[in-house]
């Protein structure tokens, strides 16, 4: 594979971080992941914009222009010849001293990519539909600034697997905030798309905003409210969304089956619509 580290393209086992990098040393850093289908970027200008307000949030200085990231990830794609799978991009602070204390004056952002050949179109859990556990919410409070800190995720997921599951839904008051990695969604017994709304709690989904946009226009009635993991229980769907799944139902959470226990109509419906529209 071909990778590109701070301003070189090399191939993957010579891409070089310095040991001193505060992304290693304190997860002071952020990340996009985009999907590529078809050789084409998905929903790139979305990554950008969650990207930009990310670094800003963290004081982190753009490490390049967009149309620069563009060609970057553009250029990944080709040297790769990466026809379906995905773009990591992460931007940390850059190497400094070990000091709790952002470093003043001149530090240079370390910026990596790297491409994941993978099925996205595909998958076979987009006809079984996955299993999830709940967890509780142990991340810290700023959810919607996408940093590299992601040893919480990494551990409910590790968790949800030894319970036999495929991912954790996390629970803080009693509430689902969302997957160890993609938003959560539940469709109630009316019939209405329900997923919690934008707050320090969650990631702003790039996927999310699309797929309620495509909820709204093909007539669903959306409610953005946080549920509980009574009403996810009795829910007639539920499913999750992100750059690496796009949707995905959920057909089991804690071991009780969701609907009639068959990856839901309407987790189908915009899973298809939302794969169209993307190329
Ligand atoms: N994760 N919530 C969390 C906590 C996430 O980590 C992600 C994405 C999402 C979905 O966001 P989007 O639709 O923009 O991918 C929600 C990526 C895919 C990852 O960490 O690999």
């Amino acid at each position: 594979r071909t990778v590109y580290v701070n301003g070189v393209f090399c191939p993957e086992n010579q891409g070089v971080v310095s040991i001193f990098d505060r992304g290693f040393l304190f997860a002071d850093g952020v990340y996009e992941v985009t999907s590529v289908l078809d050789g084409k970027l998905i929903d790139f200008s979305g990554h950008m914009a969650r990207l930009r307000r990310s670094m800003s949030e963290l004081s982190i200085p753009a490490p390049a222009s967009e149309d620069e990231l563009l060609s970057i990830h553009r250029q990944l794609v080709d040297k790769n010849a990466l026809a379906e799978g995905l773009i990591y991009m992460q931007v940390s602070r850059g190497a400094a001293d070990r000091d709790f204390l952002f470093p003043a004056g001149d530090i240079r952002p370390s910026l990596v990519l790297f491409t994941q050949t993978g099925q996205l179109r595909d998958r076979p859990a987009a006809k079984t539909g996955l299993k999830v556990v709940t967890l509780p919410d142990l991340r810290w409070a700023r959810r919607d600034i996408k940093t590299v800190q992601l040893l919480y995720p990494s551990m409910a997921k590790t968790e949800a697997k030894r319970r036999g599951a495929d991912d954790a839904w996390l629970v803080e008051d009693g509430f689902v905030t969302e997957g160890s990695s993609n938003n959560a969604y539940i469709v109630n017994a009316d019939g209405a798309l329900i997923t919690r709304p934008l707050s320090h709690a969650i990631l702003p989904g790039i996927t999310r905003s699309a797929i309620l946009r495509l909820a709204t226009e093909t007539g669903l009635t959306v409610e953005e409210r946080p549920f509980s993991i009574e009403e996810a229980l009795a829910a007639r769907e539920a499913f999750i969304t992100s750059a690496s799944s796009f949707v995905m139902p959920v057909v089991e959470i804690d071991g009780h089956k969701i609907g009639d226990g068959a990856p839901g109509e309407i987790a189908g419906r915009l899973r298809a619509i939302y794969i169209d529209e993307a190329v």
